[in-house]
């Protein structure tokens, strides 16, 4: 739709509060955002960035339980992690708020209010299981029971997670109540539904006449949709947790977490500014929301519903969501804790944010499902950000500082080949836009690169580095051209790399610089001086690679460990055998880690007969400064070892829990260092 627009209100789907942030929601709906967003900020285009998280619904009352926390303490915890995950990677909301919030209250009630109140809603009465001892109405996710298709005995009422079906509680031979454990009853309820049937004539124009120009993906799902045909859904629920419906009469409900969080939207947008109106209620404003594919159905179909009941509102120009994001081959698990947290990669590569930014949008899963892996990771890394952005960038302002005193030089004359390759700006910036424009965000990223490419080759080509000795005139224009394309990658890099672009466009002393500069030949002036530089990537090597690998082995085998409780039994020995080994119980003095290892602690520990060096592959589990006092067993006569060139003499003894944590074996009671252990 070629609509003449004043303004764009980007959101990005709230994330449910009740669990940190990994790579796929990254990957799926933040980074793509922010891209976009910031693109349309360099062009100096109106644009708000809204996002915030989810407090609401099933998940997070059933978080809570298992925690013995309150949900208020649930969301409250996450949405802090969560919050500080995004600003690290530079995700550039404009407000990322709650929908716990109180504008957030006022406004879903509201918007509810008006819709019953001009009869928009249906009322319904239906039948759920109801706890009479917990004295409540059970969520489908808070029965248990037998699944009538596999016989599994723990499926959930809304699904059977061991054949995979889709259930409905009423489905469940002997159904059971997670709360109380007794066998809930069915129990009449009322219940206000949005009539999507009624709309769907109009979905059916807007959505497959008028937006014939969404992604397929998006396009397809919502076609499946229609063509089944809509059914009244439910927009409130019984539940002790989220925004009391606001009718009298209806105590005991709230309004169903989708129906409230796409309003969360709106609220975080009134509480940004005074003039949220424009951005919801204005027909020149476009809606763009970034989304996950199990997501589309809400954004598409239901919220879209809401808005046009609701009459005032502005309907989504685009929703460009992504699929899935698969790690190693597999699914990403939070259950199975198979997923790189975002909180817990900056422990391990702090500095390091760009470098998963470009990894995730060159991945991307725009139009299917995708992989992460930890080599392609290193790779890219290696290959792309060091070999050819890094590389190109770091010649050209090291040359210009060794030959020219770090001031731009001037032109002294273009070549054919030099005004070629200028060329070649404009037309990589016109490519680019079309792919952002389109959210093709991988493919914008290729272009993107194409450019550092370009500036690559140039230099291979020109090699002013050996024309130096002969012509130094020429290599005025070399580094000038050089440094032209470097002060364009500055501004066509700063959406996917913001960090980077931060420190280059220190480098290069180059303040504001907007995307109407972008193709432009002269943005550095003859004379303009430039800044120190340093190095903008750093070769990633096999042991941080191999390293995640191994976290992510251990989850593997925690989660089959979980599967066959216990690992089985050795072959037996003789007690003989057994009385070889001399083990004693013994203190540890001192601790600390071993240089250069993550996983090794040096330990000085008091045998009894001795006080002696022992290295122990615990450094991931303990602090040293934690275990000192620390009564432990020690196999006190295990032949000495050579260990990063220090002389372990003996072993502690470890339990090792599922998860692969180990832990301490020690004396109930201090029995002295140098007892026998037998
Ligand atoms: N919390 C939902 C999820 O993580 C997304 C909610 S998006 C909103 O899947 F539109 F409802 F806000
Ligand atoms: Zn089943």
């Amino acid at each position: 739709m070629n609509r003449k627009f004043k303004r764009t209100t980007v959101t990005a789907a709230l994330p449910y509060a009740n669990g940190p942030v990994h790579i796929g929601h990254l990957a799926g709906v933040y980074v793509p955002a922010d891209i976009y967003v910031r693109y349309l900020r360099l062009k100096g285009e109106e644009v708000v960035f809204i996002c915030g998280s989810d407090e609401h619904g099933v998940p997070i009352t059933i978080k809570a339980r298992q925690e013995g926390i309150s949900p208020q303490q649930v969301v409250d915890r996450y949405h802090e992690m969560i919050k500080k995950s995004f600003a690290d990677f530079g995700i550039s909301f404009s407000i990322y708020s709650r929908t716990s919030s109180k504008v957030h209250y006022e406004t879903a009630s509201a918007f509810f209010k008006k819709l019953y109140e001009e009869n928009k809603f249906i009322e319904k009465t239906s039948e759920q299981f109801f706890d009479t001892e917990a004295n409540q109405f059970l969520a489908d996710r808070y029965i248990t029971g037998t699944c009538p298709h596999c016989g599994n005995e723990r499926a959930y009422g809304d699904q059977c997670e061991s054949c995979g079906t889709s259930l409905n509680a009423t489905d469940l031979i002997n159904p059971k109540s997670t709360i109380s454990g007794s066998q809930p009853v069915l129990k009449e309820t009322l219940h206000w539904y949005l009539p999507l049937d009624q709309y769907q004539p109009f979905l059916n124009q807007w959505i497959l006449e008028e937006n014939k120009n969404w992604k397929s993906n998006v396009y397809g799902q919502c076609k499946s949709w229609l063509d089944q045909g809509l059914q009244p859904r439910a927009v409130s629920r019984d539940l002790d947790w989220g925004i009391p419906v606001p009718v009298d009469g209806a105590k005991g409900k709230v309004l169903y977490v989708w129906f409230d969080a796409p309003i969360g939207y709106i609220s975080a947008t009134r509480e940004l500014t005074p003039d949220w109106e424009k951005y919801w209620k204005d027909p020149e404003t476009r809606l763009i929301h970034f989304i996950g594919k199990d997501n589309i159905v809400f954004h598409c179909i239901i919220f879209p519903t809401m808005l046009k009941a609701e009459g005032s509102y502005i309907l989504p120009d685009n929703v460009p969501a992504n699929e899935f994001l698969n790690l190693e081959g597999d699914k990403i698990s939070t259950s199975r804790n198979w997923a790189v947290w975002l909180h817990e990669y900056l422990e391990d590569f702090k500095g390091k944010e760009d470098v998963l930014r470009y990894v995730l949008c060159a991945n991307m899963p725009e139009t299917k499902d995708n992989d992460f892996t930890w080599k392609d990771f290193q790779s890219r890394n290696n290959s792309e950000l060091v070999a050819i952005l890094g590389n190109f960038v770091n010649r050209t302002l090291v040359l210009t500082q060794k030959y020219f005193d770090n001031k731009v030089p001037e032109i002294t004359g273009l070549t054919a080949y030099d005004q070629e390759v200028l060329a070649e700006i404009p037309r990589i910036k016109e490519n680019l836009e079309a792919s952002l424009d389109n959210f093709r965000f991988r493919d914008a990223l290729k272009e993107a690169m194409n450019l550092a490419r370009l500036g690559n080759k140039y230099l291979a080509d020109t090699e002013p580095w050996i024309v130096i000795k002969s012509d130094k005139e020429r290599v005025k224009t070399i580094l000038n051209v050089a440094l032209q394309i470097t002060a364009n990658l500055s501004i066509i890099m700063e959406p996917f790399l913001p960090f980077t672009i931060d420190k280059l466009r220190k480098f290069i002393n180059l303040r504001d610089a907007g995307w109407n500069l972008l193709g432009n030949a002269e943005i550095l002036k003859p004379g303009h001086l430039l800044n120190k530089s340093e190095l903008l990537y750093e070769k990633i090597e096999d042991e941080a690679i191999e390293y995640q690998l191994q976290k992510l082995a251990r989850s593997k085998a925690a989660n089959e460990a979980a599967k066959s409780p216990v690992k089985p039994g050795k072959a037996n020995i003789s007690y003989d055998s057994f009385a070889t080994m001399d083990i004693r119980t013994g203190t540890i003095l001192a601790a600390e880690k071993v240089a250069k290892t993550k996983k090794l602690l040096k330990l000085t520990i008091d045998t009894g007969l001795d006080k002696r060096t022992v290295v122990s592959g615990i450094a991931e589990f303990f602090e040293p400064e934690n275990i000192v006092g620390k009564q432990v067993c020690i196999l006190a006569n295990l032949e000495p070892r050579e260990i990063k060139g220090i002389t372990s003499q003996g072993m502690i003894l470890l339990a090792e829990d599922k998860g692969g944590k180990l832990v301490f074996v020690t004396p109930e009671n201090n029995v002295g260092n140098g007892s026998e252990v037998k």
